[in-house]
């Protein structure tokens, strides 16, 4: 078989520059594409829009997730299929999204429902990292994962924010923390993570750059799509 494109996945906080930089990553590549999760233009992607944008619409925290999952497994062939044609695939959030949102859904509704006199509605499934992870086992994994991050305070500051659903400080700060927890960093070393505190949209590019470089990501290889495994 000849050599394959690579998959690289952007990961972060709404509003981190994620768009951004996964449209500038994708254009240094004459073959490429990029993909951004959820994707809102599948079936799947439609109801996902209608949760995200209307806060009457009402699903189960596992429905929800499995939906986020769902979505991700429309694009399975898609993503084989062009990764074998040579092309540079660059997700813009993904299964780490995934987790980290849920898990930060859990974390939330828990500190809120600290009142005795009130019955907790937490789901333990929710809370549960393996849980999680399940319907994602199998989807291509990413040959290089960035997450970009940055402080609380410089997150709020930028525009845009607060219109959708978990566009909440509280619960980005929440989001940040189960992101940190959920990355295998010290055992996984195609992930890794991007401060972007301080730094323009030039900066991080470079620092972005750099890295694929280093782990050379940025050509043709010969080695077999991974697969998301625990
Ligand atoms: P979106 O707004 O499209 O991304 P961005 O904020 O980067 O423009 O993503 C919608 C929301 O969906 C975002 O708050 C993260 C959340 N999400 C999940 O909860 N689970 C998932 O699996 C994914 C991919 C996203
Ligand atoms: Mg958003």
């Amino acid at each position: 078989m000849s050599p394959r494109g690579q998959l690289i996945l952007i990961e972060g906080l709404d509003r981190s520059g994620k768009s951004t930089q996964s449209s500038i990553l994708t254009a240094k590549f004459s073959k490429s594409k990029l993909l951004k999760f959820p994707d809102r233009t599948t079936k799947i992607g439609s109801i996902i829009n209608e949760y995200l944008t209307d806060k009457s619409v009402q699903l189960s925290d596992q429905s929800a997730h499995l939906l986020f999952s769902a979505n991700r497994w429309e694009l399975n062939n898609e993503i084989i299929q062009l990764l074998n044609e040579g092309y540079f695939i660059i997700l813009d959030r993904y299964i780490y999204s995934g987790i980290a949102y849920s898990l930060a859904k859990y974390e939330f509704s828990k500190r809120n429902a600290n009142d005795s006199t009130v019955t907790s509605t937490v789901d333990e499934q929710i809370g549960d990292v393996n849980w999680l992870i399940g319907p994602d086992l199998g989807l291509p994994k990413p040959d290089l994962t960035l997450f970009l991050t940055l402080d609380l305070a410089e997150l709020s500051n930028r525009k845009g924010w607060g219109e959708e659903r978990y566009e909440l400080q509280e619960f980005q700060t929440i989001v940040k923390k189960s992101f940190l927890r959920i990355l295998p960093t010290d055992t996984d070393d195609s992930i890794e993570i991007v401060d972007v505190n301080n730094k323009n949209i030039e900066q991080v590019t470079k620092l972005i750059w750099d890295i694929v470089e280093k782990k050379g990501v940025n050509a043709l290889t010969e080695n077999p799509i991974k697969k998301v495994s625990i």
